[in-house]
């Protein structure tokens, strides 16, 4: 399906500057429903600040993002999130000092009516009941109690995108979610995002190539702020533009 009931998010001529610099230079990219769409790239090609741009962590200096059809091209990032989107960073954005339940339980909290918003967690039955139901599909019951900074790496990895699914967004954005991971974490996180593909669009930056290719249905490559190519992961693999700007060394 290919007409546009079936896109869930589309970036018409982003731009964004800091100084002299054009970081994301008149990127347009359309991500369909459902799946996992990655975004590769060298570093500083500027693939964080597109998610910046897509999730309302910086207001672009050009262009426009529609989400579900829905323009949010200037909405803040908690606005966005009412409409569907979610996203993680490429640092850490977990409570350290709280427990993991607690983690997933103050994530949650959006889900209550809104004059729940302030009661203590423990009252705050549905999102306690989407807690648990987090910590069951991401395998992290026996750590439900542990402080979030006393877990594994991979474990800490794997609760930030529980983290993010709390809302039940439409949209997920992760950005290296198997940054610094061991080969056994990473390969893990990737069934992980295939699994969370089923249900949820996701839209994923990672530099583990390979990991993309097999992941993916659409990866978009991004090299010195533009858009270099964009297809089927074999179809970007054979084009002689990515070839040579990126894989060049790795798969010559
Ligand atoms: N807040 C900022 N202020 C100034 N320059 C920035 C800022 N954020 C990013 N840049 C610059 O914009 C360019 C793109 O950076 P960006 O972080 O988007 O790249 P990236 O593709 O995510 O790289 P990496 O693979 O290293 O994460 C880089 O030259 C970077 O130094
Ligand atoms: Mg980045």
């Amino acid at each position: 399906m290919n007409n546009s009931q079936s896109i869930i998010l589309e970036a018409r001529g982003l731009n964004k500057r800091f100084g002299g610099l054009i970081a994301v230079d008149d990127v347009s990219i359309s991500v369909h429903k459902l799946g996992v769409t990655s975004i590769i790239g060298p570093n500083g090609a500027g693939k964080s600040t597109l998610f910046n741009l897509l999730s309302g962590t910086f207001l672009p200096d050009g262009g426009s993002v529609e989400l579900d059809g829905v323009e949010i091209t200037r909405l803040s990032p908690e606005e966005r999130l009412f409409f569907g989107m979610a996203r993680s960073f490429q640092i850490t954005n977990l409570f350290f000092d709280l427990t993991v339940i607690d983690n997933l339980r103050i994530a949650s909290q959006i889900l209550e009516p809104r004059s729940y918003l302030y009661l203590p967690l423990r009252k705050s039955k549905i999102a306690y009941k989407r807690a648990n139901e987090l910590l069951e599909e991401f395998g992290l019951e026996e750590s439900r109690d542990q402080l979030a900074g006393a877990l594994s790496h991979g474990q800490q990895r794997r609760l930030e995108i529980a983290v993010t699914l709390a809302t039940r967004p439409k949209l997920l954005l992760l950005d290296e979610p198997t940054q610094g991971m061991s080969q056994v974490d990473t390969h893990e996180t990737a069934d992980l995002i295939k699994r969370v593909g089923a249900n949820t669009t996701v839209l994923l930056i990672e530099h583990d190539v390979e990991l993309v290719m097999d992941l993916s249905k659409t990866v978009f490559v991004m090299a010195q702020g533009r858009k270099l190519a964009e297809g089927a992961p074999a179809e970007v693999r054979q084009n002689p533009l990515v070839q040579a700007a990126y894989f060049g060394e790795e798969l010559a």
